[in-house]
């Protein structure tokens, strides 16, 4: 079967299970066939963090196909667990891929307007640690941007966030999954079902 005509990111029939044998993923199916965000809800220990090792192809399917033809980023729940330089600016640079080769001047360009799309104008040399958790989960969003990825695989982003956090880093994956020109895909997935009032 041709998965690639039903969407970007397609499940067809998949199941997984880890080595203790629990079937994690049972016979799932579904397809995204436009960008958009998208929020899935589970309780801990469902599967929605293997769901998305599967989507990157960290692990195999032991049944059924999957295809996708965007690139996935991951964000996960502690940006501490993802951040890895200390300034803003070196964080993103690390992120540029390494096949491209870009000017000064346009690495420079690439790394201003990511912060831009992500309301951190002026912290290019700010050091990461003192940046708040939300500025932290949107500096990670920034790498995502940086690194061409048009699939942001959101582990429970703000699940650490006080409330005001939470709802600038929603505010900003809104804005990237639904902007006129070149909008990209989110799956977000989280435990807390109050976090579907915030679509
Ligand atoms: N690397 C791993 N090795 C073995 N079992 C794992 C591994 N990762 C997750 N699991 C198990 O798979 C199940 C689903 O975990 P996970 O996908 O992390 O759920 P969620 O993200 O929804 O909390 C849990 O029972 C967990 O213990
Ligand atoms: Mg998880």
């Amino acid at each position: 079967m041709n998965l690639a005509k039903f969407g970007d990111l397609v499940f067809d029939n998949v199941s997984f299970s880890w080595p203790n044998g629990v079937k994690v993923i049972d016979q799932c199916s579904f397809a995204i066939e436009k960008p958009g965000l998208w929020m899935l809800v589970g309780k801990n220990g469902s599967g929605k963090s293997t769901l998305f090792r599967l989507i990157t192809g960290s692990i195999l399917p032991k049944s059924g196909k999957i295809f996708c033809s965007l690139k996935p980023s991951l964000v996960y729940q502690n940006p501490d667990h993802q951040l890895l330089m200390p300034t803003c600016k070196s964080e993103l640079m690390l992120c540029v891929p390494k096949t491209i080769t870009y000017s000064n001047f346009k690495l420079f360009d690439l790394i201003q307007s990511a912060l831009e799309k992500v309301d951190l104008v002026g912290m290019l040399d700010r050091p990461i640690h003192t940046l708040s958790g939300g500025q932290k989960q949107r500096l990670a969003l920034a790498g995502a941007i940086v690194s061409n990825a048009n699939l942001l695989l959101l582990d429970e982003p703000t699940a650490l966030l006080d409330p005001q956090s939470q709802n600038s880093v929603l505010k900003v994956v809104k804005k990237l999954t639904s902007t006129t020109v070149d909008p990209i895909t989110a799956v977000w997935v989280t435990h807390r079902p109050e976090e579907l009032f915030f679509l």
